[in-house]
């Protein structure tokens, strides 16, 4: 094997491995492309009415079935100026992806 293949082979590998790093998050990556709009990327929340994640007790800490069922079907609070939209405004989000982006939400902000 020539000095350029090995580079080449080099160059291959080290994107299929940053790949996968990416992949390790998929929550992170629903996040920022369905939910960072309203709930900005540091999860505080970036209209009136939107819940700032980082808040100790706040939205995070209630049951993760409560969240499930608020973030799969909507949910707007009594009084609330804005509604959280049903997946986030998006009907294509599966179940699975709502898991993986609540787990993410709960391991980055806590709750
Ligand atoms: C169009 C803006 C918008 C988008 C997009 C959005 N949300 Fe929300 N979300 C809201 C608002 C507003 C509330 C507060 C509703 C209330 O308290 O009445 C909320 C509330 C929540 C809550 C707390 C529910 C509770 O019990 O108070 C969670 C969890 C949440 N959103 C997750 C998500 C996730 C996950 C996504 C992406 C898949 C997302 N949101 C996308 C606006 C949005």
């Amino acid at each position: 094997m020539n000095r350029a293949m090995t580079r080449h082979i080099a160059l291959v590998l080290g994107s299929a491995i940053a790949g996968c790093a990416l992949a390790a998050s998929p929550g992170q990556a629903i996040y920022e492309t369905h939910c960072s709009v309203c709930h900005g990327h540091d999860g505080k929340g970036t209209l009136p009415g939107v819940p700032d994640f980082t808040r100790k007790n706040g939205v995070l800490s209630l049951p993760a079935a409560v969240l499930l069922q608020r973030i799969e079907h909507g949910y707007q609070g009594r009084g609330a100026p804005m509604a959280m939209p049903p997946r986030g405004g998006d009907p294509s989000l599966t179940n699975e992806q709502i898991e993986r982006v609540l787990a993410y939400l709960r391991g980055r902000f806590g709750g």
